[in-house]
């Protein structure tokens, strides 16, 4: 049976920067990929190609089959993909409910037929029951964590089957990272398809039921998440060490300028909280 999201040798950049040479993942429905790489990886790159707002000069993307070349991005997010960018990027202005309602204009034609806008908000207070107390207050008054739970809950109002999560525990204070952790858990069990872009480790391996590992631009590793080795992978190409090696295995392109990890202070607050 094909996956809920397949992609296949993806390259895809900006102008001439080839910031993703040789992506390949796989997601079924009812479990969580997490991407893991440091800083300039190329892991937003790659959601950016998946949700259709990056073209892909080479390689498949595919949506439960079907190919997705060529489909533009606003087709995209109805055939299914739910995409939550980097930064909690709510419309701050606006009411908790006003960005629930705004979501929904994303969900497909058949499903608007059917499920009615109040039947979606209740679905959102209750999973996210401090979005239900806050609902008629501009988004610009949430707190970060808050923030981060009405992107979730603004990506999901379009009922998508795929969702896209660019590291939603960035920011995030160590006493919230828990419920972020749950809700993660939650969509899965929900049977949604879940790609979760992580620098966290821990965080992302707390999720994961299969880990890809990228580094500048290439794939270092790919396995389940409870294999032995994953925890040493993930550390390696933080280090820059599995860079060599990928670029050994696949000589076709130079490899993109790439920073040091930022999140690491955090992280190990995180850990001793
Ligand atoms: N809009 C852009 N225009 C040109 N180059 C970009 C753009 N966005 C990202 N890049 C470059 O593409 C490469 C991959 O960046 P990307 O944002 O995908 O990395 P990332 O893995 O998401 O990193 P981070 O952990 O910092 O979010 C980097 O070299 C980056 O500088
Ligand atoms: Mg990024």
């Amino acid at each position: 049976m094909s996956a809920a999201l397949e992609v296949l040798d993806l390259a895809t950049g900006y102008g001439d920067l080839r910031a993703v040479l040789d992506v390949n993942l796989r997601v079924e429905t009812g479990t969580i990929t997490v991407l893991l790489g440091r800083n300039g990886a190329g892991k937003t790159t790659t959601l950016r190609a998946i949700a259709g707002l990056n073209p892909t000069s080479s390689g498949r993307i595919s949506l439960h089959g079907t190919d997705l070349a060529g489909m533009p991005a606003h087709q995209r997010a109805r055939r299914g993909i739910g995409y939550v960018q980097e930064g909690k990027r709510v419309f701050k202005s606006r009411t908790v409910e006003e960005n629930l309602l705004l979501g929904m204009y994303a969900r497909p034609a058949s499903n608007r037929a059917r499920a009615d806008a109040s039947d979606l908000l209740d679905a959102a207070y209750t999973q996210f029951p401090i979005l239900a107390s806050r609902r008629r207050t501009p988004a610009a008054q949430l707190s970060g964590g808050q923030q981060q739970m009405l992107a979730i809950a603004q990506a999901l109002a379009a009922e998508p089957t795929v969702l896209l999560l660019d590291e939603p525990s960035a920011g995030l204070a160590p006493s919230v990272v828990g419920e972020m952790l749950a809700t993660i858990a939650q969509l899965r069990e929900r049977g949604l398809a879940v790609l979760l872009v992580e620098q966290a480790m821990e965080f992302a391996l707390a999720l994961a039921d299969r880990v890809v590992v990228i580094d500048l631009g290439r794939q270092v590793y790919a396995g389940a998440a409870d294999e032995a080795d994953v925890r040493q992978a993930v550390r390696d190409a933080y280090l820059g060490l599995a860079q060599a090696a990928a670029v050994a295995a696949s000589p076709g392109g130079s490899p993109v300028e790439s920073g040091e990890p930022t999140r690491a202070g955090w992280l190990r607050k995180w850990r001793r909280s």
